[in-house]
């Protein structure tokens, strides 16, 4: 999808401006948010740069820089550190051979901590790009992992 076919889903309204965002990001192959791209929301919704480039960087779940085809988020708060996401991350530093905040040498996956998803229920857990997975053990971890690469 291109940017205009973007702005062309949400009137010209602020209200819109974190949805755009979402839109943008996610039509890029690289998973972030471009120089361009933030111009180009600004412009459309008659707002200043500095105003939207402050939106992207209050936000963890928009990124500036380039990232990996597939983002992981792991979620880092009590409920999933009680039921053992440093197991979960520790395996996915591994499988991947990264550390928290980087992407995999083959450009496939960037790993990022994230506050709550809203799953307590299913401790620990972790998204991967718009997907939630729960109940995580290392062994599913390396299930989820290989899915994507297959799938890729
Ligand atoms: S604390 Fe991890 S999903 Fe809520």
């Amino acid at each position: 999808m291109t940017r205009e076919a973007v702005f062309q889903r949400y009137p010209k309204s602020g209200d819109n401006l974190i949805s755009i965002l979402h839109d943008l990001q996610n039509q890029n192959e690289w998973n972030y948010l471009s120089k361009e791209d933030l111009q180009a929301a600004a412009d459309y919704l008659e707002l200043p740069y500095s105003f939207v480039h402050g939106v992207v960087t209050f936000y963890t779940m928009f990124s500036l820089k380039p990232r990996g085809r597939h983002v992981i988020r792991v979620c880092q708060s009590p409920p999933c550190q009680l039921m053992g996401a440093s197991t979960v991350g520790d395996e996915l530093k591994k499988l991947l051979g990264v550390d928290f905040g980087q992407t995999s040498s083959d450009q496939m996956f960037t790993l990022e901590m994230t506050s709550c998803l809203g799953v307590c229920g299913v401790a620990p857990a972790m998204m991967v790009d718009g997907d939630v997975y729960g109940n995580l053990t290392p062994q599913r971890v390396e299930e989820i992992i290989s899915e994507k690469r297959r799938a890729s």
